[in-house]
């Protein structure tokens, strides 16, 4: 009687298991790393830029002009990145005396080549 309750717990035991498989499956989210990144300070001008694995792109550039045209800070620069539904955002901008200028580029899906 012992023997066959013994058995009967295994067999159980071994249909529970079979019956839900450890998965292992990735992340949702993979790590996101930073592939690239320079950075240059000088008294009157900066520059910088950084790239990450999920495709997000972000560079800039600064110069402070003294002229008659204008002083003060003037200012490139664009981002791009990869949306949630897997649209492309590419946007880049002045920023001077003018104000913040951004002009939106034409989306494109993730899968295709970088321009
Ligand atoms: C801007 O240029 C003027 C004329 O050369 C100078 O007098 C002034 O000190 C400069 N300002 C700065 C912040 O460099």
């Amino acid at each position: 009687m012992r023997g066959f309750v013994l058995f009967t717990l295994t067999v159980i035991v071994i249909a529970v298991a079979c019956a839900f498989p450890q998965q292992v499956q990735p992340p949702a989210h993979p790590a996101v790393e930073v592939v690239k990144q320079v950075s240059d300070v000088d008294i009157n001008s900066y520059q910088f830029e950084f790239e990450t694995s999920d495709g997000t792109i972000r560079q800039e550039q600064g110069d402070y002009k003294n002229d008659t045209e204008q002083q003060g800070l003037s200012v490139k620069g664009s981002y791009k990145y990869v949306a949630p539904d897997g649209q492309q955002i590419q946007v880049s901008y002045v920023a001077d005396k003018n104000g913040y200028q951004p002009t939106e580029h034409a989306g494109s899906t993730a899968s295709q080549p970088q321009a």
